[in-house]
C-alpha cells in the first residue's frame, strides 16, 4: 500500500518518517545514535491493538527515539497459515503510531526484505524446537531470519516484544545473546481485554460464539497458579487440569503444558518458576496463551486484567 513518507501529525507533534528503504532506515537510526539518542525498536507485522502500543510505550520509556517495523513476514508462516488473510491495515496502524509520538515508521516491501536471490538464513537457538518448533517446524527459522535482518538494518539500542509470544520472546533473547548483537531485548507483559482475552492481531478472525470460547485458554491457565497454590507439585496433573478444561470449548489442542520458563524443559514437578503455555483451535482460528508462575503460585495472572 502507498503511504507518504511523512505524515504530518498536527501543531505539537513532529512528523512521523515512514521508510521503506533498509540503507535510508540504517542510516536514520546511525544518525540519531550518532545526536546521542537511545533509539528503541518493536518489530511487528501490523494490525496492531493496545498490546503492541504497550510494547511502544515501553520503548518510549527508555528510549529517545522510537521505530515501529510493520512486516507480515512469508518466511514465518507455514503453508497451509494465514499469510495471505493475515489483516494489514497500514494506514491505520501508522495514525494510531503517530499518535503516540512513534518517530519513524519502518514498512518495506517483501521485494525491500527478500531481494531476488537472497537465500541465507538463520538456524534458530536451541529452545525453538520445543512446541511450537514442533507444531510449525519453520516458523521460528523465519522469525530468527527477519527479526536478525530487521536488527541489522536497525541496530537499535533496545529491541521491545511481547510476552504474548513467549517461546519467540526466549527464541529471540537467545538469538540475540549467541549472535553478541548489540541490541537489548525487552519482554514486555501481556496485554489483555477487560474479561481476560490475550490481545493478538487474530483475533479478528473470531465471530461471537468463538470469542465467548476463547476465553477458555486464559481460564484453563489460571489452573495453574491456582493448582500450585493449593500444593500440586506434580506438572501431569496440573496438565491434565488444564486439558480437561479446555476440551469442551475448543476444536484442537496443540499443547498445554508447564514448563521450565527458561529452557521450556518438561519437569516432573514444580520445583523452579514454571510457564503455562497453551496453543488450541477456537474454529480455523488458532491461538496462544501463557502465564508465569513462581513455586509459591504467584502469578501475572492473579490480575483479572492488565487495563
Ligand atoms: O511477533 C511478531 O509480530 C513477529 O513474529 C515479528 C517478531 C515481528 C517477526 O516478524
Amino acid at each position: 500500500m502507498a503511504i507518504d513518507p511523512v505524515i504530518e501529525t498536527g501543531d505539537s507533534m513532529p512528523a512521523i518518517n515512514i521508510l521503506d528503504c533498509p540503507k535510508k532506515m540504517f542510516r536514520w537510526t546511525r544518525q540519531q545514535q550518532a545526536n546521542g539518542e537511545l533509539v528503541g525498536v518493536v518489530p511487528t507485522m501490523g494490525a496492531l491493538h493496545e498490546g503492541h502500543l504497550s510494547l511502544v510505550e515501553a520503548a518510549r520509556a527508555r528510549c529517545e527515539k522510537v521505530v515501529v517495523t510493520i512486516f507480515v513476514n512469508p518466511t514465518q508462516f507455514g503453508p497451509n497459515e494465514d499469510y495471505e488473510r493475515y489483516p494489514r491495515t497500514l494506514q491505520k496502524d501508522v495514525g494510531l503510531l503517530s499518535d503516540l509520538g512513534v518517530d519513524c515508521v519502518f514498512a518495506p516491501s517483501k521485494e525491500d526484505m527478500y531481494p531476488q536471490g537472497s537465500s541465507t538464513t538463520v538456524a534458530p537457538p536451541a529452545v525453538a524446537t520445543k512446541l511450537e518448533g514442533e507444531c510449525r517446524p519453520e516458523h521460528f527459522g523465519g522469525v530468527c531470519t527477519i527479526v536478525l535482518k530487521l536488527l541489522q538494518i536497525i541496530p537499535a539500542d533496545l529491541a521491545c516484544f511481547g510476552q504474548k509470544d513467549f517461546q519467540q520472546a526466549l527464541v529471540i533473547r537467545n538469538m540475540v545473546r549467541d549472535l553478541n548483537l548489540p541490541t537489548q531485548v525487552a519482554i514486555c507483559p501481556i496485554k489483555r481485554e477487560p474479561d481476560g482475552l490475550a490481545m493478538s492481531s487474530r483475533n479478528v478472525y473470531l465471530d461471537a460464539g468463538e470469542r465467548k470460547r476463547a476465553l477458555s485458554l486464559v481460564q484453563a491457565l489460571r489452573q495453574v497458579p491456582e493448582a500450585i497454590g493449593q500444593g500440586i507439585k506434580d506438572t501431569g496433573l496440573i496438565e491434565t487440569r488444564m486439558k480437561e478444561f479446555l476440551r469442551p470449548f475448543v476444536d484442537r489442542i496443540d499443547y498445554a503444558v508447564v514448563v521450565d520458563s527458561e529452557t521450556l524443559e518438561c519437569l516432573e514437578a514444580v520445583d523452579r518458576t514454571v510457564v503455562g503455555l497453551i496453543a488450541a483451535y477456537i474454529g480455523k482460528t488458532r491461538l496462544i496463551d501463557n502465564c508465569v508462575v513462581s513455586v509459591a503460585g504467584e502469578t501475572d495472572l492473579l490480575i483479572e486484567s492488565n487495563h
